[in-house]
C-alpha cells in the first residue's frame, strides 16, 4: 500500500493515506451464523482480526485507528453473549496492556466506563496511564460508546464549567471538542463499515461531520489489510470539499 501513495521521488504525493481511520466492527455474528457456529465465535474471531488490522495501520503510517467495539444500544443483545463480549474485552485489553509497553503503542477507550466491570474499569485506566509515556500510532476502542451520549455529556460537563465560571464567552466548536472522548484527536478521514449496512449507528456522529464513508458488504472477522487497501484506495480517489469548490 504504501508504494502507492509516494511518488517517484518518494515523497508521499498526496495526502492518499488517511491520518485517522474508524471502523464498525460489524458482521461478526452473521460471520458464525453462516459457519453453523454460535455468534459468540465470530467476537472472538473479530477480537483477533481488530489486532491484525490495527497491527497493519500502525505499520503503513495511519496515526489513529478509532473502532466501535460496543455499543450503548448493545446492552439490548442476550445476557449470554454480552457477557462473552464483556469477557472477550478484558482478556484483550489484558493482553493489549503488554503489547502496549513493548510496542509503545497508545491506546484510549472512549465509552461511558460506569457501566463496566470494575475489573475492566482498572483496565481502562491502566491503558491511559501507560498511553501517557508514548507518542506516535494511537488506537481508540469505543466501548458503551454512542454518539448521542457522548455529545450530552460533554455538553453537562460543559454546563457545569460555565455555572462554576470555568470558561466563560461564546461556546466554540473547537472548545466543544475539548469536552468529547476524541479531545486533541483530528476528526476521522475515513469512515470503514464492513457487514453490508449502509448506517452510522450512533457512531461518532460529532467527529464524522466531513468524513469519507466505506461500504462493504465484506464481514468484519473477514475483513482483511487487503480489503483496508480497497479503502484507503477508494478514499485517495475522493474529492473533499468541505463544503468549497474546487476549481473556481
Ligand atoms: C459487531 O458484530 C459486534 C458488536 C456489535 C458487538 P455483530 O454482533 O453486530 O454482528 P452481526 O451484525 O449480528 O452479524
Ligand atoms: C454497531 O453495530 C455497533 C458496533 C459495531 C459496536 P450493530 O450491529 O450494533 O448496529 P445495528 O444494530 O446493525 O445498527
Ligand atoms: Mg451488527
Amino acid at each position: 500500500m504504501a508504494d502507492r501513495i509516494n511518488n517517484a521521488a518518494g515523497k508521499q504525493a498526496v495526502p492518499a493515506l488517511p491520518r485517522h481511520i474508524a471502523i464498525i466492527l460489524d458482521g461478526n455474528g452473521r460471520w458464525a451464523k453462516r459457519r453453523g457456529l454460535p455468534r459468540t465465535a465470530g467476537h472472538m474471531v473479530g477480537a483477533e482480526n481488530f489486532r491484525k488490522i490495527a497491527t497493519y495501520c500502525k505499520n503503513i503510517g495511519v496515526e489513529y485507528l478509532t473502532v466501535y467495539a460496543f455499543s450503548t444500544e448493545n446492552w439490548k443483545r442476550p445476557e449470554e453473549e454480552v457477557g462473552t463480549i464483556m469477557k472477550l474485552l478484558a482478556k484483550y485489553l489484558d493482553e493489549a496492556i503488554r503489547t502496549m509497553e513493548k510496542d509503545h503503542i497508545r491506546m484510549k477507550v472512549f465509552g461511558e466506563l460506569n457501566r463496566l466491570s470494575p475489573e475492566l474499569q482498572a483496565m481502562v485506566q491502566r491503558t491511559d496511564e501507560i498511553s501517557q509515556r508514548y507518542e506516535g500510532f494511537q488506537a481508540n476502542i469505543c466501548l458503551n460508546y454512542g454518539g448521542r451520549d457522548e455529545i450530552i455529556h460533554a455538553a453537562r460537563r460543559y454546563a457545569q464549567d460555565y455555572a462554576q465560571g470555568k470558561v466563560d464567552g461564546e461556546l466554540t466548536e473547537e472548545q466543544f471538542g475539548n469536552y468529547l472522548y476524541s479531545a486533541g484527536i483530528p476528526d476521522p478521514d475515513l469512515l470503514i463499515r464492513p457487514g453490508g449496512e449502509y448506517r452510522i449507528s450512533n457512531f461518532l456522529l460529532w467527529q464524522c461531520a466531513y468524513a469519507e464513508f466505506y461500504f462493504t458488504d465484506v464481514l468484519w472477522p473477514d475483513f482483511s489489510p487487503a480489503e483496508l487497501d480497497k479503502a484507503i484506495e477508494a478514499y485517495s480517489s475522493r474529492d473533499r470539499r468541505y463544503g468549497g469548490v474546487k476549481n473556481p
